[in-house]
């Protein structure tokens, strides 16, 4: 690793050096597979990402420095020139102390930050720099304690309960004036577990500003499985499609069970020169049989609540529309009901690698009276889909062709994504 060659004014220590035993893996810690990249390799992510012109100083065990370099490497892309890979001690104070000495002369502000934080934001490095800047002390992040904390005898006995408003659970990166920095760590007495304690211990103020729940530290096997959850792609909710569809069906002229067909001369269901189909004469609507109730006009059974879920389904899944799937000219579909289409698009959807998560209808017509059968309408059309189908109705209080009595209008929306 070439040593620092420009002249930054912020460097970040990575201390990378522990052996990882509560991880349990037979491995440094910092060098375990999380969601297919190493957790150094995860961590820097966020350093390199950063604005200002970093020094990066990554403390590693001894026998992992190339391995490390060519993590770095392939993380800092064209900022390598700013990193440094060094060896570190037996304590983490020991490994932090290494890096220390590896700082570019140029340095004025710097940050200690465990590895195992993997999955800390850049904004929170950030963050860190910026109060270490303005206020010129050092500054840690902490988040609030949830928890009631109990302050025990040792051996499982409860003494008394601490009052949390004054804990805070501290996070790194942790930054601080260079100066102070190395100061307090030349005149060390103790060990200590963070930097903030030695810096505090050495007389300097220190400062909490807001942490992130993402910067917690991977200790454990249940961590480490936290953090791989995080990571995972969530590709249910990223690749969400969502489909319209829209269908319009005539009511067959003066069928049965309609006085406003017959005492209205004006209606017209069916263009006169078209031949009124068979089929039509029954009403299949939202995939029920509706008795004594004027029919729809159409190649199939006219069920215009049906074919709009069949077109916003095909179009949320770019497979074509009702026109170009079910053609007019397919007599396989002459007089078919609901059932068919449904299967149909279901298989098509699922052959093609998707899955309906819901489908929502809005039915307007102002016949058949759909409320008294709408649990019934959402059961057959949910079970024939094989996903839940959800239809509402309503009438436009007279107005446009179904307050006329002329027809049905459905429109459905559909939300798709790939099956897992
Ligand atoms: N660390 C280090 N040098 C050490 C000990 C720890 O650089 N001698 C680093 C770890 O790599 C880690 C951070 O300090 O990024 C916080 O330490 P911890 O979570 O305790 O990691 P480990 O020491 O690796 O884990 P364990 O204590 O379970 O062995
Ligand atoms: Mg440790």
């Amino acid at each position: 690793m070439p040593a620092a060659i420009l002249r930054p004014s912020v460097a970040v220590i990575v201390v990378a050096a522990g052996s990882g035993t509560r991880l349990g893996l037979g491995q440094p810690k910092a060098f375990v597979s999380l969601a297919g990249r190493p957790i150094l390799s995860r961590s820097l992510d966020a350093i390199f990402a950063l604005d200002d012109e970093t020094q990066v100083v990554v403390v590693v065990p001894a026998d992992r420095v190339e391995q490390a370099g060519d993590i770095v490497a392939q993380v800092a892309g064209a900022a390598v020139g700013y990193a440094t890979v060094v060896v570190g001690g037996e304590s983490r104070q020991a490994s932090v102390e290494a890096g220390l000495a590896a700082l570019a002369e140029s340095v004025d502000i710097v940050l200690v930050h465990d590895a195992a934080r993997a999955l800390t934001p850049t904004a929170q490095f950030a963050s860190v720099i910026d109060e270490v800047r303005s206020a010129g002390r050092g500054a840690v992040p902490g988040l609030p304690v949830s928890d009631t904390i109990k302050r025990t005898d040792g051996f499982g006995l409860a003494l008394a309960t601490v009052d949390r408003s004054e804990l805070s659970a501290v996070q790194t990166p942790q930054g601080f004036p260079r100066q102070q920095l190395q100061r307090a760590y030349e005149f060390a007495a103790d060990e200590f577990t963070d930097d903030a304690a030695l810096v505090a211990a050495a007389g300097f103020e220190v400062a909490i500003i807001h942490g992130d729940p993402l910067a917690f530290k991977i200790t454990t096997a249940w961590d480490l499985r936290r953090a791989e959850q995080e990571l995972a792609p969530a590709p249910e909710h990223r690749a969400w499609r969502t489909g319209v569809g829209l269908d319009a069906h005539a009511f067959v002229t003066g069928g049965p069970g309609h006085p406003e067909a017959d005492a209205d001369a004006e209606f017209v269901g069916t263009p006169e020169a078209a031949p009124v189909p068979e089929h039509a004469e029954e009403l299949w609507l939202a995939g029920l049989f509706w008795p004594g109730e004027r029919g729809l006009v159409g190649h199939s059974d006219g069920d215009a609540v049906v074919h709009a879920i069949c077109d916003a389904l095909l179009s949320a899944s770019g497979l074509g529309d009702l026109g170009s799937v079910f053609g007019t000219a397919d007599p396989r579909f002459e007089g078919a009901h609901g059932d068919v289409f449904l299967r149909h698009t279901a298989a098509l959807l699922a052959g093609a690698g998707f899955r309906i998560a819901n489908v929502s209808v809005q039915l307007v017509t102002n016949r058949p009276l759909f409320s008294p059968r709408r649990l019934e309408a959402q059961a057959v059309l949910s079970a024939q889909l094989g996903a839940p189908v959800t239809v509402s109705a309503t009438t436009t209080d007279g107005l446009g062709f179904t307050g006329r009595n002329e027809g049905v209008l459905a429109i459905a929306s559909c939300v798709v994504h790939p099956a897992q």
